[in-house]
């Protein structure tokens, strides 16, 4: 069991991971529906990543003895003026999430909240690479700016990613 104050913070972050699910699967489909197929292929596979941290935490408060309070998920934005403003915002929730953590971890260390630590050290692993990954995409993005031809070359290296259908635990 963790303290109240924990429990709370590692429960919300349940419902943040999930809710960036939500944000990826509406960015999938924006794309899909402006024929960037393959950028969609990108992002619902991120959907499916998220759902997995979302589940990751809920296995740990689950083996750790903790209530799991599952809240509502929040009517993602499905409008974008452009491929690039569909990665300049992941890159941005990307980089809300990574600070949410840090303070999480912070939290968790004036605790003295061991395993809760560990747990946490995975995810802002992960959120280096996250982050890496979208910044190097907006980076080319911002490079070929309207170029078609370069913006479908980078949809169809984006498709490539594959992996869809991944079952998450
Ligand atoms: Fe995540
Ligand atoms: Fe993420």
């Amino acid at each position: 069991m963790f303290s109240e104050k924990i429990s709370r913070a590692l429960n919300d972050q349940i419902n943040v991971e999930f809710n960036a699910a939500y944000a990826y699967l509406g960015m999938a489909t924006w794309c899909e529906r402006n024929a960037f197929v393959g950028a969609a292929v990108w992002l619902r596979q991120q959907y499916q990543e998220e759902i997995g941290h979302g589940m990751k935490l809920y296995h740990f408060l689950l083996a750790r003895d903790c209530d799991v309070e599952l809240e509502e998920i929040a009517k993602p934005n499905m409008k974008f003026d452009s491929l690039l403003a569909v990665f300049e915002d992941a890159l941005q929730q990307e980089q809300a999430v990574s600070e949410r953590l840090e303070r999480l971890y912070q939290q968790a260390f004036e605790e003295r909240a061991y395993t809760t630590l560990v747990e946490l050290q995975w995810f802002l692993a992960e959120q280096v690479e996250e982050e890496k990954t979208i910044r190097d995409i907006v980076k080319k993005l911002r490079l070929v700016q309207d170029d078609p031809s370069a913006l479908l070359e980078i949809d169809r290296a984006l498709g490539e990613r594959g992996g869809e259908g991944v079952q998450v635990q």
